[in-house]
């Protein structure tokens, strides 16, 4: 069997009849009724709060976990592109509900979840994910600065799941957050937003090991480069947009190109599912190789 080429998107996608490839560990599985049945995740039913869940990679991840069967609530300020994605879901059969909140006070995240827990009854996932690189830089920013800066990345990242605590005890839940490779790698000009994210790392291992008692697996999914509407805002405040681009992609050691939305939210859906019920504390890179890999090779 030839092996995909670089800038696959997945295996179910790309076969050419849109049925499942002829994987060998399909072929030699007995008792499988369906291609479908093997992906299952068993998310049916299960219900998530997803932050900044309006646009981006959380607009991803929400319809990802409603295509899965989950009853999602989405929590983001921006109430126009909420309000339309679960109007479009809702339509397509999908149980997915709005709290619109400005994360950025954190003091509003008891009754996000309280708002969350009365739709759905109960919560098994949460997905903290909300931020922004916002570019507070050692020279350009100021201590306030800073500050706001933790609190727009990183306070919020606590306050959701210190108030979700109870209710994901009940149900052995599951958290996912969303870092960045700046956590790692630095980019220069954002020391709030590089201590947020190194901050969603050390906090992802730290609750790993205090949830253990309960149960609760806590993971991390760290993007590179995605195209979102994030993305191409910062795109667009450089000189030649198109130039920059170009410069990141061919550095992208798989593919030479971006991480698709789709592709981070799949291993968010993994991440928070029973398929990965002895995954915990981890720190997974999603970035076509960006952060591990020899670039200087590629
Ligand atoms: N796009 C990338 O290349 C990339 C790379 C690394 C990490 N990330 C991380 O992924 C996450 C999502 O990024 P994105 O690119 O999808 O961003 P985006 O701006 O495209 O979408 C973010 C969504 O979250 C909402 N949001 C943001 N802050 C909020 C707040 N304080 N309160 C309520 N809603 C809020 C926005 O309204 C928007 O709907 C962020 O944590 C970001 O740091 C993104």
């Amino acid at each position: 069997m030839e092996p995909p080429r670089g800038g696959s998107t997945g295996w179910v996608h790309e076969h050419p009849q849109g049925g499942p490839p002829a994987h060998p560990i399909a072929r030699h599985r007995r008792g499988i009724q369906s291609w479908e049945e093997i992906l299952d995740l068993e998310l049916t039913d299960r219900a998530a709060l997803v932050s900044g869940g309006a646009q981006g990679i959380g607009e991803a991840i929400v319809r990802t976990l409603a295509a899965e069967g989950a009853h999602v609530v989405l929590v983001d300020r921006d109430q126009a592109s909420g309000a339309a994605l679960c109007e479009e879901l809702a339509t397509a059969g999908c149980r997915v509900d709005l709290v619109v909140a400005d994360l950025d006070d954190a003091s509003r995240c008891r009754t996000v979840v309280e708002e969350a827990l009365a739709h759905t009854g109960r919560l098994d996932a949460l997905v903290n994910n909300a931020g922004v690189n916002d570019r507070v830089g050692l020279e350009t920013g100021s201590p306030d600065d800073f500050v706001a800066s933790l609190r727009r990345n990183l306070v919020h990242y606590y306050a959701l799941v210190h108030h979700a605590l109870p209710a994901l005890k009940d149900a052995r839940g599951a958290v996912v957050n969303v870092a960045s490779k700046v956590a790692v790698t630095g980019q220069g000009g954002t020391s709030g937003y590089a201590a947020a994210k190194g901050g969603v790392l050390a906090l992802t291992r730290e609750w790993a090991v205090e949830l253990l008692p309960w149960g609760i697996r806590v993971n991390a999914v760290v993007p590179a480069e995605v195209m979102t509407p994030l993305y191409r805002r910062l795109l667009s405040t450089s000189d030649e947009p198109e130039a920059t681009l170009d410069h990141i992609v061919r550095r992208i050691p798989l593919g030479k190109r971006m991480t698709t939305t789709e592709e981070i939210s799949a291993a968010v859906a993994f991440l928070l599912s029973p398929r990965a019920g002895h995954i915990t504390g981890q720190h997974l890179y999603v970035d076509g190789g960006y952060v591990h890999l020899d670039r200087a090779l590629t």
